[in-house]
């Protein structure tokens, strides 16, 4: 039986862009690839797949709608908007934790003093749609250096995840990928393969949590 089926669900992907100016802005390396292989899988097992993303340079997948954003508090806005009704959301994306407090209008000069740049709290997406929408099930991802399945477990009960996959930073850039999937009742499932079988394993251990609501 395939629990995808015809179930809206969400997939955040890609980096965000926190603007200082017109045309600076912090970001980070995220290529999207992720949540692009968690786009393809899931199409493939027949859900309505929304991807809201920041700026990445991938391409169109057939079927998958495209929501594309530029910062955080964005990304926040479209996933609230893109997940009503859904069955779950993915958090792929490294959103930015931190934006510039001020945003100038207009370009920052270089002459005088060095400017200071004050940041402040980007929103948790995840966490915001976890509290927000009680129904909706959530998974996310964790990337420690120390203690990675400990801190991916206090990570899934402070954000209320459904589902946490738990990433050395090994696994960054590459094809391949080693990972835990923890889930509420505790189970934690070692995995090590490509990044498009790690999306279907991850789909299908959601699928299975959804069902046994
Ligand atoms: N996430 C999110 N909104 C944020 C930050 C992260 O939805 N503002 C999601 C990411 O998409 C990812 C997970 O939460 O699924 C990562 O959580 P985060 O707390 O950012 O973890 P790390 O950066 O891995 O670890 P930490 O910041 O705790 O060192």
């Amino acid at each position: 039986m395939n629990f995808w089926r015809g179930k809206r669900l969400v997939i955040t992907a890609g980096p965000t862009r926190e603007a200082l100016d017109p045309v600076r802005f912090l970001s980070n390396e995220s290529s999207g690839r992720m949540g692009w292989a968690l786009a393809r899988a899931a199409k493939t097992a027949g859900a309505q797949v929304t991807l809201v993303h920041g700026p990445v340079g991938l391409e169109n997948l057939a079927g998958v709608r495209r929501v594309p954003v530029t910062s955080a508090r964005e990304m926040l806005a479209a996933t609230l908007k893109a997940s009503r009704g859904a069955a779950a959301v993915i958090g792929a994306a490294a959103v930015a934790d931190w934006r510039p407090a001020v945003y100038s209008r207009r370009k920052i000069k270089k002459e005088g003093t060095a400017p200071v740049i004050r940041l402040t709290r980007n929103p948790d997406i995840l966490g915001t749609l976890a509290a927000r929408r009680p129904g909706l099930a959530t998974a996310g991802f964790a990337l420690e250096t120390d203690d990675l399945l400990a801190r991916a477990r206090r990570k899934l009960l402070t954000k209320k995840l459904t589902v946490v996959v738990a990433n050395p930073p090994s696994s960054l850039g590459g094809d391949r990928t080693r990972a835990w999937i923890l889930t509420r009742r505790g189970t934690a499932a070692a995995f090590s393969g490509t990044k498009d079988a790690l999306a279907g394993r991850i789909l299908q251990v959601l699928g299975g949590e959804l069902h046994g609501k």
